[in-house]
């Protein structure tokens, strides 16, 4: 793989380091990835489909998808070799190729899938609307490039908290549904709905250490880490409890 950017060499330590965890503990990213399946499940794909996954974690989509494409070719891809090798251990018999790949730089040849899948890996790459383009020149013609992707509308708990101290949240900016629905490909028909998950915790020290553990914790760099005082005082907020809200897109790209 060519040299990562500094993102993506964090990303690819933080999920390398929670790949062991991650397959128990990731209870929405699990949730989320089995209801993107029964979106694709829905779809009239070509018979035997050739599958990419981009982002494959440690198999959640595979095997929530898998069952429905009988006869599927898959190649199963994911930035961080742990996770790689967590996943090829799950994959154990299964027909299915693997392989470390960053999504944004795939080095595959054109019109060569009939279904490109993500869940919730879209949201950490540094130039999505370029990498769209990128991943819908793999698709056959009639092809699908399905995914899901956190919105702007996430967390709003977390956020709100933040601004009534001042402060302002290093979660990463996520695109809007407007922006989402602008990146669809040149001559592709986009259609995209929203949900919402929410999930409580005891408190935000539960909340957070959730997110390190699967390796989700990753901050957008450009925002100054808060103060320990600032940190103090968020955290204080949610001691009897915090309820966060994921807001999820499901994005269906279909080539003509
Ligand atoms: C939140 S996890 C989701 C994993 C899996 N899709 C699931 O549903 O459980 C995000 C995954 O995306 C991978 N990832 C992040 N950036 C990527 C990139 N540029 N190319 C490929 N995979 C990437 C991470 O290594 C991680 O395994």
């Amino acid at each position: 793989m060519t040299r990562l950017s500094s993102l993506k060499g964090t990303l690819a330590t933080a999920f390398g380091a929670a790949a062991d965890a991650y397959h128990s503990a990731a209870d929405v990213q699990r949730e989320v990835a089995s209801r993107l399946a029964r979106r694709i499940a829905g779809l009239s794909l070509a018979a035997r489909p050739r599958v990419l996954e981009i982002g494959c974690g440690t198999g959640f989509l595979y095997h929530a998808l898998a069952p429905d494409l009988g006869g599927a070719a898959w190649l199963l891809t994911d930035l961080s070799e742990a996770m790689v090798r967590r996943a090829r251990a799950t994959l154990a018999g299964r027909p299915a190729g693997i392989a470390v790949m960053d999504g944004e730089m795939p080095s595959l040849p054109p019109a060569s899938f009939d279904l490109i899948c993500a869940s919730l890996v879209f949201q950490w790459f540094e130039d999505l609307p370029r990498s769209l383009h990128g991943l819908a020149d793999l698709l056959a013609p009639g092809g699908a490039l399905v995914f899901s992707t956190l919105t702007a509308e996430s967390f709003p708990e977390w956020r709100a908290a933040h601004q009534e101290i001042g402060a302002r949240s290093a979660v990463r900016r996520y695109p809007t549904m407007k922006d989402i629905a602008r990146m669809s490909p040149e001559g592709m028909s986009m259609t995209l709905d929203v949900e919402s998950i929410a999930r409580p915790y005891r408190n935000a020290h539960a909340f957070l250490a959730h997110w390190k553990e699967i390796g989700t914790h990753v901050p957008d760099a450009s925002r100054p880490p808060l103060t320990p005082g600032t940190m103090r005082k968020l955290l204080r907020r949610f001691d009897d409890g915090i309820t966060v809200t994921y807001q999820v897109a499901y994005v269906t790209i279909i080539k003509a």
